[in-house]
């Protein structure tokens, strides 16, 4: 008999910098799944100036989180959508326990999710957010290639708004309050795996493709 395919679900952790959204990016087109990333959201808002993004710039650019009820709610409503049936890769969310447990609950019925914490010394993630710069018109990472413009829609390069060093520094704070106690929220799960986040990008991705494989049972499926 045929067993049923399960979605792959996957979560990334990680502080600022540690390569959550590229490595996201990477795993989500390879395997043809949605990424959704929270900090994408919020920073299209921004720019669309919707009452959402208004409410939100001054929290990120402090450096601070967003209210849970919000997230919540953003992540919830996605998570509705039919391209995420066969799974997603979420960056980003959940950043609290609060978060965690919601997730936990959106998730009932829906197969287990494969929890990726990237792990990377903090002196290399300073060094990467002080040496980051994005696409101000599509907000696109820009590889160390692009001088100028933007290689996708040659919109200026910029530097993000909260990668300050002093932003930075207080987003770094507020992970390790906020958001590293959720590690512990899913350590003990035989779907959680932490990798090491402080090598070449193509590394990290074989190393993550390796752990996600290793909880997979199977195309897709994943041991609950
Ligand atoms: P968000 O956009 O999620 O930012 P972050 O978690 O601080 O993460 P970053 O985007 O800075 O880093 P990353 O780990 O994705 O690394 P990346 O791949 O970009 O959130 C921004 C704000 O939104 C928050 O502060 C908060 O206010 C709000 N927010 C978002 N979600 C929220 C939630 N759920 N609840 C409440 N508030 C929320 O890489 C970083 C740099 O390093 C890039 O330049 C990249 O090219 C480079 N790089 C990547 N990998 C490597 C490598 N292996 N070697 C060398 N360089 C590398």
């Amino acid at each position: 008999m045929q067993r049923p395919t399960l979605a792959l679900n996957v979560v990334m952790l990680g502080p600022p910098g540690a390569g959550k959204g590229t490595q996201a990016e990477r795993f989500a087109r390879t395997h043809g799944l949605p990424k959704i990333s929270t900090g994408d959201i919020l920073r299209e808002a921004v720019v669309a100036g919707t009452p959402m993004g208004q409410a939100a710039t001054a929290t990120m650019d402090a450096g601070e989180l967003v209210g849970d009820e919000v997230m919540i709610e953003i992540v919830g409503e996605r998570l509705t959508r039919p391209d995420t049936r066969p799974g997603f890769v979420l960056d980003g969310f959940p950043r609290t326990v609060a978060q965690a447990t919601a997730l936990d609950g959106i998730m009932d019925g829906r197969g287990a999710l494969v929890v990726i914490d990237i792990v990377v010394p903090e002196e290399a993630l300073l060094r990467r957010l002080a040496a980051r710069r994005i696409c101000g018109s599509c907000g696109v990472n820009a590889p160390v290639e692009w001088i100028a413009a933007c290689g996708t829609c040659g919109g200026a390069l910029v530097v993000r708004t909260d990668d300050g060093n002093g932003i930075v520094r207080e987003r770094l704070r507020v992970y390790h309050r906020q958001t590293r106690p959720i590690v512990e929220f899913y350590s003990g799960r035989p779907t959680f795996r932490t990798i090491d986040g402080n090598q070449p990008p193509d590394v990290v991705t074989a190393s993550m493709d390796g752990a996600i494989r290793e909880v997979s049972v199977g195309p897709g499926e994943v041991r609950a």
